[in-house]
């Protein structure tokens, strides 16, 4: 594919050391599952209160470079009607968006789903980029059970999916995150989650050749290794930091622009722990930062709880929590 130096130039903003990127993208139904953390109803006003605290916090731009927003709240604006894509840009902080549309079965396939959304996504991008995002990102699933969980038929077909997404989104001037979520959710052995995630990462990056993707302008978003969350034996940060870089070097080539990590639903404290482990590894072929939903979104949802009263504490708290995950991305708590 022809070389697009816009791209190069988001992910260098994006990449920028000691920084990370937020993913405020959930769906309307996820955000509500997040505003239940502390007993407040799905409302539009709620999820937009929310996004309004995270969106305005002063300082965040210090270590947060870029913000993942959902189809609604890159609409959306603040109360005084800015919109939310104009606050972020003007702490240049680059606006990104979410473009998979959520998974569906895969007939045949147990319990294995793929992620829909490729219908008028040229259109969506060019809508999006006039909006001012300049990244997005696209979601697959990999679940690990039994044996033959995941198959290969499914990690194809999503490897597919993420290369024709990544494959628009590039020639629209937008910079693709792609993540295929290895699922910490189960009872599986850190040595299993590394098996798995070696393979898919092999596989999709694999495609993303096949179909000429431009890997220099593309960000891979990645689960950290680690055992599943009921498994008897809970792995210790440098075990994740160890299992999950000796993965990277296996399967994810040096053109990458780099790597961020989703939390996947471990608490703040080990997400943020885990990742200082691997910072304090040293340099890597990539830059590798995070690029967290719920372990930044908690602590300041439990700081907010709804109340007028309470939005500048949660600002600080958000400010807080992203330092301590920029000092862990260079491995400095
Ligand atoms: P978590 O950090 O909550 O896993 O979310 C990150 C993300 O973007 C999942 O798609």
């Amino acid at each position: 594919m022809k070389k697009n130096t816009k791209l190069y130039e988001t992910v260098a903003a994006l990449l920028s050391p000691g920084k990370g990127i937020l993913a405020a993208d959930e769906s309307d139904p996820t955000a509500g599952k997040r505003l239940a953390m502390v007993h407040l109803p799905n409302k539009p006003e709620n999820r937009q209160d929310f996004r309004e605290i995270l969106f305005t916090a002063p300082d965040i731009e210090k270590y947060l470079s870029g913000v993942i927003m959902y189809d609604s709240s890159i609409r959306n604006t603040t109360d005084d009607g800015t919109p939310f894509p104009d606050v972020l840009t003007a702490k240049g902080i680059v606006p990104g968006i979410k473009v998979d549309l959520g998974t569906s079965e895969l007939q045949g396939f147990k319990g294995e789903v793929v992620t829909q959304g490729l219908d008028n996504l040229t259109d969506r991008f060019e809508e999006y980029y006039d909006m001012g995002a300049r990244f997005a990102k696209w979601r697959a699933v990999i679940t690990i059970d039994e044996d033959k969980t995941p198959t290969d038929e499914a990690i194809k077909i999503n490897s597919i999916m993420l290369a024709r997404y990544a494959q628009i989104a590039q020639t629209s001037s937008i910079v693709p995150i792609v993540e295929p979520e290895v699922i910490h959710a189960g009872d599986h052995s850190i040595q299993r989650a590394e098996l798995v995630t070696t393979r898919t990462l092999q596989i999709l990056f694999q495609t993303l050749m096949e179909y000429k993707v431009d890997l220099a302008g593309l960000i891979l978003k990645s689960s950290m290794v680690l055992a599943g969350d009921v498994y008897s034996e809970q792995s210790s940060p440098e075990e994740v930091a160890n299992a999950t870089l000796r993965t990277f070097h296996m399967s994810v080539p040096y053109e990458c622009a780099g790597i961020v990590f989703l939390s996947g639903g471990q608490t703040p404290e080990r997400s943020t722990k885990n990742l200082n482990a691997i910072g304090k590894m040293g340099e890597q072929p990539w830059p590798i930062t995070f690029s967290f939903s719920r372990a930044i979104e908690e602590p300041v949802l439990k700081a907010w709880e709804g109340k007028k009263e309470n939005e500048g504490k949660a600002k600080e708290v958000l400010l807080e929590v992203s330092k301590q995950n920029s000092l862990a991305s260079l491995g400095k708590l």
